[in-house]
């Protein structure tokens, strides 16, 4: 196959960014996306020209590192699939490929397609985990844990954090990552001690990084490579609600007692 490639290259943070032309040879039906940005990368570095920077770690869907978007798409065309599972016989031979990084203000460029996507990770350490003292490992299937809420608990786990939701919201609202991260917490026993504080501190991390509010656009599930249902934001909303109004509660017997 036989490719050409429209490419943001943008050197620096700040300095400014252009898509820049290529001409993607040899290109093998069963390669994956990044190996064959791999293969350009070869031609650019023998050519004594910088290579493409973009992120990528575990190449197998799992890592979320290798976000881009791909003719407009975030992942590009497949559904349910993260760019590095993306695989060069989902393009026509000659086809015109337009490859940018994450568009958001939350996920500033550092070079080419690699954005910097810490906001993520503070969201993250605002309140995704349990402090309760669990003592040792226990056996698989010691807690009871009824068998919808360990399923829909481990839907929201599959969140690799990739941004994908982000990149592909009207608004820029980390809503889908942040409600997956509350989630898969929030359904099982061991996370209900800190379940009000979790939603509650989690969401203010997400407007103080200034991502965007949700208008139920449900770009998000389309573009989330694990398939996180949008279902998960609606319950995050009650229980950041649930939380919201037992905090006004408290402080109203507060006042009066
Ligand atoms: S919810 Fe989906 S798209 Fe958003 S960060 Fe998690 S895996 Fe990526
Ligand atoms: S490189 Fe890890 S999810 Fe793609």
């Amino acid at each position: 196959m036989k490719l050409t490639l429209h490419v943001w290259r943008q050197p620096a943070p700040t300095a400014p960014g252009k898509l820049e032309r290529y001409e993607a040879r040899d290109v093998s039906p069963d390669m994956s996306f990044l190996e064959m940005l791999d293969v350009v990368n070869e031609g650019l570095v023998e050519a004594g020209r910088p290579p493409i920077a973009f992120d990528h770690d575990c190449r197998e869907g799992i890592c979320g590192s290798c976000g881009m978007m791909i003719n407009g798409v975030a992942h590009g065309p497949m559904n349910g699939t993260a760019t590095c599972q993306l695989h060069m016989r989902s393009f026509e031979d000659g086809a015109e490929v337009t490859i940018e990084p994450w568009r958001s203000r939350a996920f500033p460029v550092i070079k080419d397609l690699v954005v910097n996507r810490s906001a993520l990770d503070r969201i993250i350490a605002a309140g995704g985990f349990i402090s309760a003292r669990t003592g040792s490992a226990q056996d698989a299937n010691n807690p009871p844990i009824a068998k919808q809420a360990a399923d829909d608990a481990m839907d929201a786990a599959a969140c690799i954090g990739c941004g994908a939701c982000v990149a592909a919201c009207p608004n820029g609202s980390a809503l889908l990552f942040t409600a997956a991260k509350i989630a898969h917490l929030g359904l099982l026993p061991q996370g209900q001690p800190e379940r009000s504080r979790r939603a509650v501190r989690m969401v203010a991390q997400m407007d103080a990084e200034g991502f965007g509010h949700c208008t139920w656009y449900g770009e998000c599930q389309d573009a989330c490579p694990k398939e996180i249902s949008i279902d998960t934001i609606a319950r995050m909303n009650r229980d950041y609600v649930a939380a919201t109004m037992a905090s006004r509660a408290e402080n109203v017997s507060g006042g009066t007692g």
